[in-house]
């Protein structure tokens, strides 16, 4: 598979400071949990909180799309005043996903963007995090102060020490689970057990293969597979320390043994290792892809369209979130399932890195790096 290796036995035949209010406040705008308001930089600043809540919060903003490490920087953020629906929250920790690198960078007009939503600028970086809610306006029925929090969709803004959102854009979660369990449950996990259930059904004993298998997606993929009884074999690129990743990917339940071919393919990645994904595929199989990080196309050779029948799919969780809002059963059944797996010890938070938000360029560098596998974590 030249730069590619299986870690994998395949079946033989297949193989947020406080200043005071005054002159510091010049530069300070006002950022909802939502959208970014320029506008209403305009207005007073000053704000004193007879409350538990800090008006204030240190955020990572960019201001034009760009490199990353170029474009985003530390800004004390003034917080937008309570209303009704809103719900403040103390960010404890956010990850540094690629789509947060995605929309961070932008790439010009919209045929060539890197991702789907781009917010307006000013804005803060990141799309997921878990908080706990400091105070809650006078209408807020589904969420009180205590309670840890997650973003229902993306583009809020989670690089940040606090925040006001509404209450619409939050999600309850458990506080039993770890707080990197809890800041990473939103995104990856939920891709992972969607793909698993929406597209073929699996049995104990059937196979999914999928490649960027030490992502955060693939190793939920993994566990939340195994947890199922389904076997998964799993490709990540030849690195130096292949044995240990591969280790490591094993210990979490990674299968090791002779498996049927897949059901399922799961392609992360794109190019040359999505048409390898499929040459192991099933006739009849699916492959659903739901990332592109090679930023190659997908192609799909003739013979296993005509002769394998494969079908082609896409997932993207923001959408499932979107179509799915009105149900709102449906998002807490999957988050409940993905809880009681973490209770349990089956599913456990990606391989992570905890970096305070003030040392957040070596976050954003690392997050940019190949064969790091370990996902950055900014703690607040
Ligand atoms: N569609 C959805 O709903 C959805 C949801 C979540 C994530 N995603 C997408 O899924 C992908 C993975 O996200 P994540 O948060 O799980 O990632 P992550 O934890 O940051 O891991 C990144 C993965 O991509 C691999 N990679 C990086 N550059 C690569 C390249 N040029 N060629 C091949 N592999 C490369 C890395 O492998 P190495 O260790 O070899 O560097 C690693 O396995 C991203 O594209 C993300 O946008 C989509």
């Amino acid at each position: 598979m030249e730069a590619w290796r299986l870690a994998q036995v395949f079946p033989r035949t297949l193989r947020l400071h406080k200043p005071a209010c005054g002159g510091h406040l010049v530069s300070r705008i006002l950022f909802s949990g939502k959208t970014v308001l320029p506008e209403r930089s305009k207005r007073s600043l000053c704000h004193f909180s007879t409350g538990p809540s800090v008006r204030e919060s240190t955020a990572l903003v960019y201001r034009s799309h760009g490199d990353p490490s170029q474009v985003v920087q530390l800004e004390t953020l003034r917080l937008p005043d309570m209303e009704s629906k809103s719900v403040h929250v103390k960010m404890l920790a956010a990850p540094i996903n690629p789509s947060d690198i995605n929309m961070i960078q932008g790439k010009g007009n919209a045929s060539a963007r890197t991702y789907a939503i781009l917010p307006d600028l000013p804005a803060v970086g990141g799309n997921e995090g878990v908080g706990q809610v400091l105070e809650v306006g006078s209408q807020v029925q589904t969420v009180k102060v205590g309670d840890w929090v997650i973003p229902r969709d993306a583009g809020v803004g989670t690089w940040r020490t606090a925040a006001v959102f509404s209450e619409d854009d939050l999600v309850t979660v458990p506080s039993d689970i770890s707080i990197l369990s809890a800041a990473t449950i939103g995104v990856n996990p939920c891709t992972a057990f969607r793909m698993l259930s929406d597209f073929e059904s699996l049995m104990p004993g059937d196979t999914v293969i999928q490649n960027a298998a030490n992502s955060g997606v693939g190793q939920a993929v993994i566990q939340i597979a195994a947890a199922k009884g389904v076997h998964t074999i799993n490709v990540v690129r030849d690195r130096p320390d292949l044995q240990q990743l591969t280790d490591k990917l094993r210990a979490m339940g990674a299968t090791y043994v002779v498996c049927p071919r897949p059901k399922l393919a799961l392609n992360g990645v794109g190019g040359k290792s999505a048409t390898e994904l499929l040459r192991h595929l099933q006739t009849g199989g699916t492959m659903v892809t739901y990332g592109g990080m090679a930023k190659q196309p997908v192609t799909v050779p003739v013979s296993a369209l005509i002769f394998k029948d494969v079908k082609i799919r896409g997932f993207w969780v923001t959408q499932w979130k979107r179509d799915n809002k009105q149900y709102d059963g449906v998002l807490r059944f999957m988050l409940d399932e993905l809880c009681t797996l973490i209770r349990a010890g089956k599913l456990t938070a990606p391989y992570c890195s905890e970096v305070e938000i003030k040392d957040f360029h070596k976050a954003l560098d690392n997050a940019m790096k190949p064969f790091i596998s370990s996902k950055q974590i900014l703690v607040m």
